[in-house]
């Protein structure tokens, strides 16, 4: 049995408190599988006296997390405090530098300063593990890194936010509006401090651009992540998807293609019997597509105390276990900056807006995709008493940037007294 792995901890909210129960609770079960046992040595929070439902006698107290960082006592430095920059940035590189291996959830450090933290864990010959900040409890992060490591992956698509998910899960199955939902969501804890965060599409952006990385072999880009929020997401495009056996989901699509990357986070209708279309409330789901896995689906709870801190003991573990595998799953200095794209897949777009009741306008908005190369494949107007006729076109297949044009168009034909909502209808 080798000698103990010392552990530091900054941050014990939710998920870090959760480290610290699986720590004693399964102490043994740990070591057995580690081949050494992990020590708590020292812990840095912002309260030292709120409960949290665990004991931390006996542990050293930081009220500095660089100083916890710099610790000569702890191998293993455990960043769960959060944000995208300062303390936790300066904290993670102090430790990298004096030779800590570092663990983190902070997807959205690694987003915008992945490239440059796992280039100098590289150079310090440590490791930086990130299990927890992408899908909290799904293994996205090793199966992409490891199982799949001998594949070419074709496309990671999959839903990334939990707490969208419920959003547009309770509008549809409450048939409610996204305000009144939104609130309830907030009233359960479930958005973020900022909630822009989630609703915007950014948090599930920062997963994606973290494991396009490792499917690539890219350096990290969240810029180039095409995002588009679910507040546009009404109840009655809900209605209307379910109509035409679609459910709206705020979807992730990344792959490469001959011109350069191609990432997206936005809501899109996807099949209602589908694996993403049948996917309810909080989950969150991920498909990898390999060359010769073929499809791999995996499917669980994306945050909370339990399966967030699973993830972050699977990284102390592999650590603990002497696992040494690169950031990003090849040497940082071997990513490449590759140029964005907006795809070049053609997809049926779902079109809704409102028209003047008047003769002539629904031609004028046909008229303007017919000069576009769209075609329309389905027309829905649905009962209205007033001046403004609710319409929804389905097209046939075409290109974003097409279908932009053919917006800008129908926008100067004044037919319209809303401007049009278009969400892509993606083959899942
Ligand atoms: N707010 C995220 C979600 C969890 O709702 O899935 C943290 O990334």
């Amino acid at each position: 049995m080798g000698s103990a792995l010392k552990i530091g901890i900054a941050g014990l909210g939710t998920v870090g408190a959760g480290v610290v129960k699986i720590l004693h609770s399964h102490s043994r079960l740990i070591t057995s599988r580690s081949g050494k046992s992990v020590e708590l040595k020292a812990i840095s929070a912002r309260s030292r006296s709120k409960d949290r439902g665990v004991s931390l006698e006996g542990l050293s107290w930081e009220s500095d997390i660089i100083e916890l960082a710099g610790r000569s006592d702890i191998d293993v430095f455990v960043e769960l405090i959060g944000g995208d920059g300062n303390p936790a940035k300066e904290a993670i590189e102090t430790a990298l530098k004096s030779g800590k291996h570092v663990i983190t959830a902070n997807k959205a450090l690694l987003a915008k300063h992945g490239q440059e933290l796992a280039e100098l864990a590289e150079k310090n010959n440590v490791s930086l593990k990130f299990e927890a900040a992408v899908a909290g409890g799904i293994p996205a992060v090793k199966v992409l890194t490891e199982s799949l490591a001998g594949n070419k992956i074709n496309r990671i698509m999959g839903v990334m936010n939990g707490t969208c998910n419920y959003i547009l899960t309770r509008m549809e199955t409450s048939n409610l509006p996204y305000e009144t939902v939104f609130n309830e969501a907030q009233k359960l804890g479930y958005l973020e401090a900022d909630p822009t965060l989630d609703t915007g599409g950014i948090d599930a952006g920062h997963k994606l651009a973290i494991l396009s990385s490792i499917a690539f072999g890219t350096q990290i880009d969240f810029k180039a992540v095409v995002t588009q929020g679910i507040e546009l997401v009404s109840i009655q495009d809900i209605e209307q998807a379910r109509e035409m056996g679609y459910r709206i989901k705020l979807l992730g699509v990344s792959q490469m293609t001959d011109e350069g990357l191609e990432q997206r986070m936005q809501p899109c209708l996807v099949s209602a019997n589908s694996p993403i279309g049948q996917l309810e409330n909080a989950m969150n789901m991920i498909i990898f597509d390999g060359d010769h896995s073929g499809q791999i689906i995996l499917r669980g709870a994306g945050a909370g105390e339990g399966p967030t801190s699973s993830a972050v003991m699977s990284d102390i573990i592999d650590i603990a276990r002497g696992n040494k595998i690169p950031t990003f799953g090849q040497s940082a200095n071997s990513l490449i900056k590759m140029k964005p794209v907006l795809t070049s897949t053609p997809a049926a777009y779902y079109i809704r807006t409102k028209l003047e009741d008047s003769p002539g306008v629904l031609a004028k908005m046909a008229t303007a995709l017919g000069n576009n190369g769209i075609s329309i494949d389905q027309m829905r107007q649905t009962q209205h008493a007033d001046v403004a006729a609710p319409v929804v076109i389905v097209t046939h297949k075409t290109l974003p940037e097409t279908l932009n044009k053919a917006l800008i168009e129908i926008m100067k034909t004044d037919a319209t007294l809303e401007a049009p909502v278009a969400l892509r209808i993606e083959d899942v």
